[in-house]
């Protein structure tokens, strides 16, 4: 399957205006007709909105009824600063923005109907934005703390039971901030495209075989196994070389011990590039290592993980060793097929059905 080439921004002039898009500050002399402000309006509310409540109403502040609004924001900053007097440049400023707009919502006291009424009208605001930005307008939306003014809302005519959820600044810009970088999405991504990452717990299995299990190993160090963990993960095909390093800096910052002499050491989120394919690597220290606030580790249960499936281990082995007496039965194992029967047991019966 060959990728999808994308084809240049202005071939997608959503896309484009929603990356070119910058919050305006500063002006051209120029007004903003009540007629446009209706025309963006009338885009903005095909925002989705569940049930199509439409939960929004507007007041626009254009030509001298900016000096209404302004008098109010005067009024109110004076009256928190003890009456000292708004500077004259401030004043300015405010007069010099071309048009204000109000979005008000009603606040819906059920909480869920509450929350998709903010997003729908949040969704609105943007597409307002875009399609101010797309006729060469600019927008900024403002929260200052007037909006949450009884006086302000007031003289405004907000009813209780209603939300400011800002005040648009309209205008043509006079300059374009420099755009402040955003962090690439797949940081913040997490994929599920494996059909094991659907498993219900009673479903998952931690994928244990001989050839992944090494017993009857000397005591060591906590970091020498580790060590040794990573690299049989190495060999077995699940991880590349920088992966071992990322483990013992993942232990680092913090412990994998899981309780009942079970550690899970596996490499941090940023690691994942090295893994080529999900597994494990169990290691049996018959007279334990030494690991951490005098606990002793007797199995490691060494994860390379893509996606969740660490933490389908996790819950797994969680579940499997929470009582010492699995832990026990296990460790008494006198071979390979004796530890793989006994899993297999401990994993039926802990099985959450
Ligand atoms: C809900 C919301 C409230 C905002 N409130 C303010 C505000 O009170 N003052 C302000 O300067 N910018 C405000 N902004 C604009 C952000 O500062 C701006 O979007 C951000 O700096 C990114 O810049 P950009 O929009 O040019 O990409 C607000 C944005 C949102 C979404």
């Amino acid at each position: 399957m060959t990728d999808v080439q994308l084809q240049p921004l202005p071939q997608y002039p959503v896309a484009q205006a929603i990356k070119e898009r910058r919050s305006i500050k500063n002006f051209k002399n120029k007004p903003v007709s009540l007629e446009v402000i209706e025309e963006l309006l009338d885009i903005a509310v095909w925002a989705p909105n569940h049930k199509i409540r439409e939960p929004w109403r507007f007041i626009a502040y254009v030509e001298d009824g900016r000096k209404t609004l302004i008098q109010l924001l005067k009024r109110e900053a004076e009256s928190n600063k003890m009456g000292k007097p708004m500077k004259r440049a401030k004043i300015e400023y405010l007069l010099a923005i071309p048009a204000y707009l109000l979005v008000i919502m009603p606040e819906d006291p059920r909480p869920k109907v509450w929350e998709e009424d903010f997003a729908a009208v949040s969704a609105m605001i943007q597409n307002f934005q875009l399609a101010a930005w797309e006729r060469g307008l600019g927008v900024i939306w403002k929260t200052d703390d007037f909006i949450y003014s009884p006086q302000v809302r007031q003289a405004i005519g907000v009813q209780p039971g209603e939300k400011i959820v800002g005040m648009l600044q309209i205008g043509y810009p006079e300059a374009v901030p420099k755009a402040q970088q955003r962090t690439s999405a797949a940081e913040r991504l997490t994929v599920i495209s494996d059909a094991n990452s659907m498993l219900t717990e009673e479903e998952f299995h931690i994928p244990l075989s001989g050839e992944n299990l090494f017993m009857n190993l000397p005591s060591t160090s906590k970091a020498e196994a580790i060590q040794l963990a990573g690299e049989k993960l190495v060999e077995l095909g699940y991880v590349g070389e920088s992966y071992i390093e990322s483990m013992h800096e993942k232990e680092l910052t913090k412990s994998t011990y899981l309780g009942n002499g079970i550690c899970t050491p596996h490499g941090s989120k940023q690691a994942k590039e090295s893994v080529v394919q999900s597994g494990v690597a169990v290691l049996h220290f018959p007279e334990g290592i030494d690991y951490e606030n005098g606990e002793r580790v007797y199995l490691m249960i060494a994860i390379a993980a893509e996606r969740m499936f660490h933490l389908d281990v996790l819950r797994q082995a969680a579940t499997m060793f929470e009582d010492k007496v699995q832990v026990d039965k296990i460790m008494a194992s006198d071979s390979k097929e004796d530890f793989l029967r006994k899993f297999e047991e401990i994993h039926r019966e802990t099985r959450v059905l």
